[in-house]
């Protein structure tokens, strides 16, 4: 069987793991970035599966998104993409907010728009009712440019807060949500072909962000409470592989937050001993066509 693991960060730890167990099981595996690759494709691109091994659309200007994209649509001829090319082309935070309403799961209020002043709008409603809202970039990851407004400023204040945002960290698109007030940790369930193979409860008492790379404590989590939503909104919104973040808030209600295309899993495999790369290369090896 071959393997490509497809990626622009190379040296993720997780994708040298996936390749180390692939090639211990005698996998041809290789890792392969965008830059290596030209179209027409030739012979040496053939593969039986191809794994994305991180968000090679979401950082890069729209016309290498639009290459990109037409390298995964070659892969997907030749072989099986994971995950899906639907999935990894609609990935963002809109997406996962449309497909959770139209599917009425729980997740916060949230609006997404181009319009500053529509922006200015939905911050100000929730502010005035008593909300904090946050601001997130729709497809970034980390923690990164997700912040907080947690009082009330004039319209000037804030519509100058909203630019600045939408310079710094938005892109051009305001993803605006209400802030969930929460039992101080979040759960990751990390999905793989409609199972749950790990979970980890995630908190940080110094930052609201409950992200690791952040420097929050994860820890196992062995309730199995949240896996029947986990690998409902995994199905809804196309992925394989999914790492599932779900914030339990104080009204008893568990708010999904996110869908993670990309789920790095060496804090998961620390926190459960769990080899995820395993359970990864399991599922790769079982799509061989
Ligand atoms: N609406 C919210 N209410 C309360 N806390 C939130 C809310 N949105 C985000 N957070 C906190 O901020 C953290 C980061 O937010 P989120 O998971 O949406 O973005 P991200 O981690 O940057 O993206 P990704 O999960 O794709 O890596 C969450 O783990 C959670 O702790
Ligand atoms: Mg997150």
């Amino acid at each position: 069987m071959k393997l490509t693991i497809f990626t622009d960060e190379p040296a993720l730890p997780e994708v040298r793991l996936i390749a180390g167990e692939a090639r211990r099981r005698g996998i041809e595996a290789k890792i392969l970035a965008p830059w290596d690759v030209s179209l027409p494709p030739t012979r040496e691109l053939e593969s039986d599966v191809y794994y994305i091994g991180s968000n090679i659309l979401n950082r890069v200007s729209p016309l290498e998104l639009l290459h990109r994209l037409q390298i995964l649509r070659v892969f997907d001829e030749m072989g099986v993409v994971v995950n899906p090319v639907e999935g990894i082309l609609n990935y963002s935070k809109g997406h996962l907010t449309l497909k959770l309403r139209s599917l009425g799961l729980p997740h916060p209020e949230t609006l997404i728009t181009e319009n500053v002043e529509m922006a200015y709008r939905f911050a100000a409603h929730l502010l005035d009712s008593g909300r904090n809202v946050v601001l997130k970039p729709l497809c970034r990851g980390r923690g990164v440019g997700v912040v907080m407004l947690d009082r009330i400023r004039s319209r000037r204040d804030l519509l100058q807060f909203l630019t600045w945002y939408n310079r710094v960290h938005g892109q051009g698109v305001f993803y605006l949500q209400e802030y969930i007030p929460n039992r101080g940790y979040d759960i990751r369930c990390f999905v793989i072909d409609g199972e749950v193979i790990g979970r980890e409860k995630r908190s940080n008492p110094g930052d609201f962000r409950y992200n690791v790379s952040l420097g929050a404590r994860a820890e196992a989590f062995q309730e199995s409470i949240y896996d029947e939503l986990a690998m409902e909104v995994a199905g809804a919104v196309g992925l394989k592989i999914a790492g599932i973040d779900i914030l339990p808030g104080l009204d008893g209600r568990a708010y999904v937050l996110e869908a993670n295309c990309y789920p790095g899993f060496t804090a998961l495999i620390k926190a459960t001993g769990t080899p995820i790369h395993e359970r990864i290369v399991d599922y790769l090896r079982s799509l061989r066509r």
